[in-house]
C-alpha cells in the first residue's frame, strides 16, 4: 500500500490545472453501452475509479482505447449483461449500467453495492424509477436482476434526490416506447453532462420547469464524441488548499458557474478569489473566518466537499457547525483530524468544529475519497510531518493529487508502505 508523507508549512503558488470530472466520466462511459457504433470521450482523468469502469465494460463485452486523455470505446454486442460483486464492490458507481444494459438488453444481473440491500443503503430509487418503465426486478444471490421485453415510458418522482439513479432512470428512458417524465431529478452538472451526451446520440430530453426531465423514447441511439466537464470537486479542494496554504494559487479550469455555494461559502469565510481567464485564482487566508456550512444537492454546497471545508474550519478563527444532510456517517475523517489537534466534536449529522491555532502532524489514515484529501489539506498547514495512510482511496477520485501539490510547491512524497 501506499501513502504521502507530508511536511506541513510550504506556501503553495503558481498554477494547477483541473482533470476531466470523475462524476461525469462515469455515467458516459456506462452510457456508451446505449449504441454498437464508435464513441469518443476526450478529456478522461486516469482515475481507479475510470479504470475500474474500464474493466467492467469489458467484462460486459465493450472495446475501449485509451490514449493521452481520449478514450475510444465500442460496445458492438454485450456478451454477457452481467455486473459482477468483484468489480461492483470496489465502486458503488457501477451500478450505472444497469440502466443501460437493460434498455439495450433487456436483461442485466447487477451485484448488490457491498453491503447493501434494498431499501437500506440503498439503490432502492433506482430500481423504483426501472419499475415504473416496465422492468421486472428481482433480488437474487446478491444480485439485482432486471428484465423487461420493451422499456415503455412512464411516470415517476424521485422521493429524494439522487445523482446516479437519476442518470440511471434516465439511461432507460431514452430507449423507451413513449413518453417518460421524470421529477425531483438531480440537477448536478455531471448529470448536465450526461444529458449533453445522450442528446449527441440522439435522445430527445427536455427540462420542463422545476427539477422535471421530459424523454420522448428513440429506437436506437448513435455514437458520439464529448469532452468531459472538469471536475468541480476537485476545483473545489485546490481553492481550499489555496485558502489555507497558498499565497497565490489559480486554478485553471475551474467553472464559476458550477461552483456558486462553494465560492460563496469560501468569500464569507475572508477567502479572495477572482475571475481569471480560463479558471480562477484564490489568494492565501492569513485569518479565515469560521462560517456554518450545510450540504445539500446541487445547487448547495456538496457533500463532497465537506471533509475538505471542515479541514478549513478546524484552523478558522471561531466556531462553525457543519451539517452533513446527504449521506450518515460522513465523518470519518474527523477521528484522523482529530489526531493532528483538531477541535472537532459530533453529536449525529452536525459537527461542532472550534478552530483551533494549529494543527500537529501526525500518522493518519484515509477512511474514503474526500476524507483523504481533507487529511492532506490538514497536513499541508500542520506543524511537522504527516503520513497519511491507505491514499488508494485518494487515487480513486483524483487524478495525480501529490503531483499536481507538489507542482504548487508543497512538500510532499508518495512512499511505499
Ligand atoms: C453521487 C456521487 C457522489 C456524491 C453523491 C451526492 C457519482 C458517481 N457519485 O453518488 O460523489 O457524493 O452523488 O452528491 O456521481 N439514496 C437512496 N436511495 C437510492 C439512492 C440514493 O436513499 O436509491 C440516498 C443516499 O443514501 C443518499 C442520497 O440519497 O443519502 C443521495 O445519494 P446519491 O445522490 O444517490 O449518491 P450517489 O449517486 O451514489
Amino acid at each position: 500500500m501506499e501513502a504521502l508523507i507530508v511536511e506541513g508549512g510550504a506556501r503553495l503558488n503558481g498554477e494547477v490545472t483541473v482533470s476531466g470530472a470523475k462524476n461525469a466520466v462515469l455515467p458516459i462511459l456506462a452510457a456508451t453501452l446505449l449504441t454498437d457504433e464508435e464513441c469518443v470521450i476526450e478529456n478522461v482523468p486516469d482515475l481507479r475509479d475510470v479504470r475500474t469502469m474500464l474493466s467492467l465494460l469489458e467484462e460486459l463485452g465493450v472495446e475501449w482505447s485509451w490514449q493521452k486523455n481520449v478514450v475510444r470505446i465500442r460496445a458492438s454486442e454485450i456478451k454477457n449483461p452481467v455486473a459482477p460483486y468483484d468489480l461492483v464492490k470496489t465502486m458503488r458507481a457501477s451500478v450505472l449500467v444497469l440502466g443501460p444494459l437493460v434498455a439495450r438488453e433487456g436483461y442485466a444481473e447487477v451485484s448488490m453495492p457491498g453491503g447493501c440491500a434494498i431499501g437500506e443503503r440503498p439503490i432502492d430509487l433506482h430500481i423504483k424509477g426501472l419499475r415504473k418503465l416496465g422492468v421486472e426486478v428481482e433480488l437474487r444471490h446478491g444480485y439485482v436482476v432486471a428484465k423487461v421485453d420493451r422499456l415503455r415510458g412512464g411516470m415517476y418522482v424521485f422521493d429524494k434526490v439522487t445523482v446516479t439513479g437519476t442518470e440511471n432512470v434516465l439511461m432507460a428512458a431514452v430507449l423507451a416506447e413513449g413518453e417518460t417524465i421524470l421529477e425531483n431529478v438531480a440537477q448536478e452538472p455531471e448529470v448536465w453532462d450526461l444529458i449533453a451526451v445522450l442528446k449527441k446520440m440522439g435522445a430527445k430530453i427536455e427540462k420542463l420547469d422545476g427539477n422535471i426531465l421530459r424523454v420522448s423514447g428513440v429506437d436506437r441511439l448513435r455514437g458520439f464524441k464529448h469532452k468531459v466537464m472538469p471536475d468541480r470537486i476537485e476545483a473545489a479542494t485546490f481553492l481550499i488548499a489555496g485558502a489555507m496554504a497558498g499565497d497565490e494559487v489559480v486554478v485553471r479550469g475551474a467553472e464559476p458557474e458550477h461552483m456558486v455555494a462553494v465560492l460563496s461559502k469560501l468569500e464569507s469565510c475572508g477567502v479572495r478569489i477572482e475571475r481569471v481567464e480560463g479558471g480562477l485564482k484564490v489568494f492565501g487566508c492569513d485569518v479565515i473566518k469560521a462560517v456554518d456550512m450545510e450540504t445539500f444537492p446541487y445547487p448547495g454546497f456538496p457533500t463532497d466537499v465537506q471533509a475538505q471545508y471542515m479541514a478549513m474550519m478546524s484552523i478558522a478563527d471561531g466556531t462553525s457547525v457543519i451539517t452533513e444532510n446527504i449521506f450518515e456517517r460522513r465523518f470519518m475523517h474527523v477521528a484522523e483530524l482529530r489526531r493532528m489537534g483538531a477541535d472537532i466534536t459530533v453529536d449525529g449529522k452536525r459537527a461542532v468544529v472550534r478552530g483551533v491555532e494549529k494543527l500537529i502532524g501526525a500518522p493518519v489514515m484515509a477512511s474514503d475519497l474526500r476524507a483523504s484529501s481533507s487529511l492532506v489539506l490538514a497536513a499541508l498547514v500542520a506543524e511537522g510531518t504527516s503520513k497519511v495512510s491507505r491514499i488508494y482511496h485518494l487515487d480513486r477520485g483524483y487524478e495525480r493529487f501529490d503531483e499536481k501539490l507538489r507542482m504548487l510547491g508543497a512538500k510532499i512524497r508518495r512512499v511505499r508502505e
